[in-house]
């Protein structure tokens, strides 16, 4: 996926994406490079994903590598901002993009699927906010939450899910508090990017389009391009930037 920004914006800087071997998490990872980072590749059982970017990324001279975790665990979560400081001497900027997105109607969201995605969606980036805390640079490191238009806007069927990333943008802006003036913490929430993966149906997508002003699914390249614009954006912190076509109008 060809990202096209501004290049060179992020050169010099040391990055850690989580859920980068596939989808948007690859194409933040992609954008991240393209702008001249160098960039720890974290994925779980997207190896092959992690690995195409992290080769892609040296082939553009970047320093690029692959890190496995699962982020279920907490204490894996909270090692990975030090693996990737380790790795790349340093980091500067974290985002958190990997998390489980699951339908499920409120009477059947089982205390283990009601774990599944808060472990995911919300302790896992909070163990690596808190881990990158003591490592990024103060002045001038960042974090970038990949939220969801459904942590402000509810949906049926989404009980777990929407509360997961609405209590992560709640620690967005949290954070953005407590972490200034030294860094900055801020937010991205996609609307319709990538339909899911388990797929909809034609009736459904055009249901969901019916609903973007815009009147269509955006590119991962777009949420890429904010992330970078966060990134590299020193007096913008606490913000929660929706891609979204308008769906959030
Ligand atoms: N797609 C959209 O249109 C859209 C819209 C709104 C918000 N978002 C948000 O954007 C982000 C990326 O979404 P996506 O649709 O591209 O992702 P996705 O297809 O749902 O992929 C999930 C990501 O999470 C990682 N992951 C899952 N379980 C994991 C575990 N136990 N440990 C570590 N990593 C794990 C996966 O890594 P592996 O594949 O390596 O296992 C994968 O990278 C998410 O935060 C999502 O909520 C997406």
């Amino acid at each position: 996926m060809a990202y096209c920004g501004a290049v060179g914006s992020l050169s010099g800087r040391r990055a850690l994406v989580t859920g980068a071997g596939t989808r948007l998490g690859r194409a933040i990872a992609d954008g991240l490079a393209d702008e001249g980072a160098s960039v720890a590749f974290h994925c779980h059982s997207s190896r092959t994903g992690a690995d195409e970017g992290a080769a892609r990324a040296r082939r553009l001279g970047r320093t690029a590598l692959v890190l496995e975790a699962d982020l279920a665990d907490f204490a894996a979560a909270r090692a990975l901002p030090g693996r990737a400081a380790e790795a790349l001497s340093g980091l500067d900027l974290v985002v958190n993009s990997a998390a489980l997105f699951e339908k499920l109607p409120f009477e059947r969201i089982s205390e283990e699927a009601l774990e599944r995605i808060w472990a995911l969606n919300f302790r896992a980036p909070f163990a690596i906010c808190q881990a990158a805390a003591g490592l990024l640079p103060r002045p001038g490191g960042c974090i970038v939450n990949v939220l969801d238009v459904g942590a402000a806007q509810p949906w049926r069927g989404y009980a777990h899910y929407g509360a997961s990333k609405a209590a992560l943008a709640m620690l967005t802006r949290e954070l953005a508090l407590e972490l200034a003036p030294g860094l900055r913490v801020n937010g991205v929430s996609p609307g319709t990017i990538l339909w899911p993966a388990q797929g909809y149906d034609a009736e459904r997508r055009a249901l969901e389009l019916a609903r973007i002003p815009l009147g269509r699914e955006g590119r991962p390249e777009d949420v890429a391009r904010a992330v970078v614009f966060l990134a590299t954006s020193d007096y913008v912190t606490g913000e929660i930037l929706r891609v979204d076509g308008g769906r959030g109008i």
